[in-house]
Order: structure tokens, then sequence, then C-alpha cells
């Protein structure tokens, strides 16, 4: 797998590049010998130890900064001239979101706006070949589709969009001006809409790393509700592949759907979790790890099924999942086990006071 733009460079900026699915996606990106640049503002999901290998690498760069900040943005990308912009900075926790929702709508509406904005000038300067080779490639989320009920059809490209959260409202409203930035001005964008990811690197306030160290500490495993809504699992590997088909070959102004063809319940979801650590981890003292499991109350506006059809991506970019949900939960934990010291380092004060502040009123069930 190559991952390259199409006119053969590969020098791109990518926001976000310090998260998640960002530094994944970047380790993977420079290992194929592109050429980096990352914009993080480093808020408390971002952590440049997950970039840790690529320090002093000639092809990589870290820039601390605020999308939203236009004068950095605009000296940015005419020092870096990238011939690709990968946006993945966003406020992403849906439980946050319902906590604080302002900060969603300043980075992820506003914050998308401005890189649009200075993407537009940049790439509207540019000579004919350079202008037609730019990308600008937008990563959001398949919950601005809304919530599926048992027996409906998996979310396609055509379903209309419905955000509940105001995390996915904010991510809907960015999707909204990516679209509206190709049909006015011309600017080739890509947009890709995924389903939930897990793997190495995911902060440990999100379901499946959370419930993984507190089953290892023997701590309570809150579940929100009943357990039974379904999210649609796809490894963070298999997410990062997907991006660099669609930057490579995606039609501008097009957007894709991204899945794991992996619906799981919540419950499911943990109940593996226990098995796996047991297994693997075997704690006396903890024992049998599903009696940890608490039933807590519900997320707000918790909806209640996603799932994805990413027939699209498969059948015109020729992309589909490698990893089954089973394999990619083992190597996951697998990652975890070998990494306490990120995992230390990840846990600090403003983590803990997180964890006090959603969980402590949620009193088990
Ligand atoms: P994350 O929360 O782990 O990382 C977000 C990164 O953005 C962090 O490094 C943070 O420091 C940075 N950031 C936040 N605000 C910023 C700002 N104003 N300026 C610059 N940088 C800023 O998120 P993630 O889980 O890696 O998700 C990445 C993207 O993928 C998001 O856009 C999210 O909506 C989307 N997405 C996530 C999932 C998932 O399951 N995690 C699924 C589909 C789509
Ligand atoms: O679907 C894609 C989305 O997946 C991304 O856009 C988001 O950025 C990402 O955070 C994720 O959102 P979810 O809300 O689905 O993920 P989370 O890990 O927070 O929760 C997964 C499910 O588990 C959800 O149904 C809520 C439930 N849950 C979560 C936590 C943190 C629990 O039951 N207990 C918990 O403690």
């Amino acid at each position: 797998m190559t991952a390259q733009t199409a006119d053969g460079s590969n020098s791109i900026l990518v926001t976000g590049g310090a998260g998640f699915i960002g530094s994944n996606f970047v380790l993977r990106y420079v290992a194929d010998g592109g050429r980096v640049t990352v914009l993080d503002l480093l808020t408390y999901a971002g952590n440049r130890e997950n970039l840790a290998e690529l320090e002093g690498n000639p092809r990589f760069r870290f820039v601390q900064g605020d999308i939203c900040d236009a004068n950095l943005v605009s000296a940015l990308v005419r020092e870096v001239r990238p011939q690709a912009i990968v946006h993945f900075a966003a406020e992403s926790h849906v439980d946050r979101s319902i906590v604080d929702p302002g900060a969603f709508i300043h980075t992820n509406v506003q914050g998308t706006f401005t890189l649009l904005e200075q993407a537009k000038t940049y790439w509207s300067q540019l000579g004919d070949v350079e202008r037609g080779n730019f990308r600008f490639l937008h990563v959001s989320t398949d919950e601005v589709y809304g919530s599926l009920k048992p027996e409906d059809p998996a979310f396609s490209e055509l379903t209309p969009y419905a955000p509940n959260s105001p995390y996915a409202a904010s991510k809907a409203g960015s999707d909204h001006l990516v679209r509206a930035y190709f049909h006015t001005y011309g600017l080739p964008t890509l947009t890709t809409n995924c389903s939930n990811n897990y793997g190495p690197f995911q902060f440990p306030e999100k379901l499946i790393p959370l419930v993984l160290l507190n089953a290892l500490d023997g701590k309570p495993l809150p579940v929100y509700g009943d357990g039974k809504n379904v999210r649609d699992w796809l490894y963070v590997g298999d997410h990062c592949s997907a991006i660099c088909r669609v930057l490579e070959s995606g039609q501008p102004g097009e957007t894709y759907n991204i899945g794991g063809n992996s619906e799981r319940a919540n419950l499911d979801v943990v109940e593996t979790i226990c098995s796996l650590l047991d297994e693997m981890k075997p704690d006396s003292s903890i024992g049998d790890r599903r009696k940890l499991i608490q039933f807590v109350p519900d997320r707000p506006g918790h909806d209640r099924r996603y799932a994805i059809d990413a027939s699209r991506i498969k059948r015109e970019l020729d992309w589909q999942p490698k990893v089954t949900f089973e394999e990619g939960l083992r190597r996951t934990v697998k990652w975890y086990l070998e990494h306490m010291q990120w995992v230390d380092h990840v846990r600090t004060g403003a983590y803990r006071d997180w964890i006090r502040q959603n969980y402590e009123e949620r009193v088990a069930q």
C-alpha cells in the first residue's frame, strides 16, 4: 500500500495528528515514505508520546497550534505547501459534548471553517497541475446519520443526516461546510464517515480502553443503560488504510462510508474484553472479570444502533477491512498490556477529574 496523493507527491499537513486515529495514520504514512507536518493543539486528547518514534525523522515535523488560528494556518500552508490536508482535529467524545458543547462548536465547526478558508486561499494560488492534484480530506463520523432501529438497513452515503448529540451535530456542521466548499468554490474535498474505531493509542475515556484498564485494575465496568446499544467496530489500522485509499483515488466532492462489518452490542464488547484479560492477564485476586460489570444510568440521547454500509468504498476503491473484531481486540489488549507506561502518562490529573465528573453521579443500577 502506498500512501501518496494523485500526483505522486507525498508532503501533507495532518491536523489532530497527535490524537488516537491521527497518530496511527501519521506513523503509517511516514513509514510508507511520506512527509508529514502535524498541526495539533495538544488538548487533553493529544499526546506527543504517540509520535515519539518519529522524533528526529527529517520527514516529520510537529507544530503545536490551533486550527482556529487563521494566521497560523495561513503561514503554515504557505510554508509546507502540502499536496493534501488530512483533517482529523476535533473534539471527539460524545459524553464530553453533553457536558460542554461549546468546545465542540468551536473546534469542529469554527476550526473546520478556518481550515477550509485557508486551504481555499492557498489552493486558488497554486499552478494548474498542483491545483488539480490538491486534496482536502475531512475525517468524519457515522454519528451524523443518527440512530438505527434493529431492522433498519445500514447507513449509506445517501442516508439523510440526523445528528443527535452536540458532538454529532458539530461534525455534521463541519461536513456541510466541506460539501459547500466543493460545490461553491470547487475546492477538491473528500469526506469519510467512519464507524467506531479501537486500537493502540486510544485515550482511555472511550468504551474499549476504559473498560480494558478498569478490568485490569479490578474496578467496576460501567455499562450505560441496558448494554444493548450497538456499534460497528473498526480496527484503527483499517481506518487508516481506507483514508489512504480515499486520498489516492477518491473522487473530489464525494463522501465515503467506512465501517468494520462488526456490529456488536456494548455488553458483548465488555464481556469479550473480560474474557481476553482473564486469559492474557489472569489475576486470582480479581477472578472472573465479568463480575465487575455494573449497569449505570444511560447517556442522555444515547443512539441505539450504528451500522455502516461500506459497499461504495469496496466497489470503487477496492478497500475492505482486513482485521476481524476478535483479532483486533486481542491485538488491542496486548498493546495496552505492553504499554502501561503510556497509560500511566495519560492518566493525569485532568483524566482523573473527567472520570470523577462522568461516573460519580452514575450510581450503579
Ligand atoms: P482524539 O480526540 O483522540 O484526537 C483529537 C486530536 O485533535 C487531539 O490530538 C487534539 O489535541 C487535537 N485537537 C483538538 N482540538 C484541536 C484544535 N482546536 N486545533 C488543533 N488540534 C486540535 O480523536 P480521534 O478519536 O483520533 O478522532 C479523530 C477524528 O476522527 C475526529 O475528527 C473524529 O470526529 C473522527 N472519528 C473518530 C472515530 C472514533 O471512533 N474515534 C470514528 C469516526 C470518526
Ligand atoms: O461512531 C463513531 C464515533 O464513535 C466517533 O465519531 C466518536 O468520536 C467516538 O468517540 C465514538 O463514539 P461513541 O459514543 O460510540 O463511543 P464511546 O466509546 O464513548 O461509547 C461506545 C458505546 O459504549 C456507546 O454506546 C456508549 C457506551 N459506553 C461508553 C462509555 C464511555 C458505556 O456503556 N460505558 C462507558 O463508560
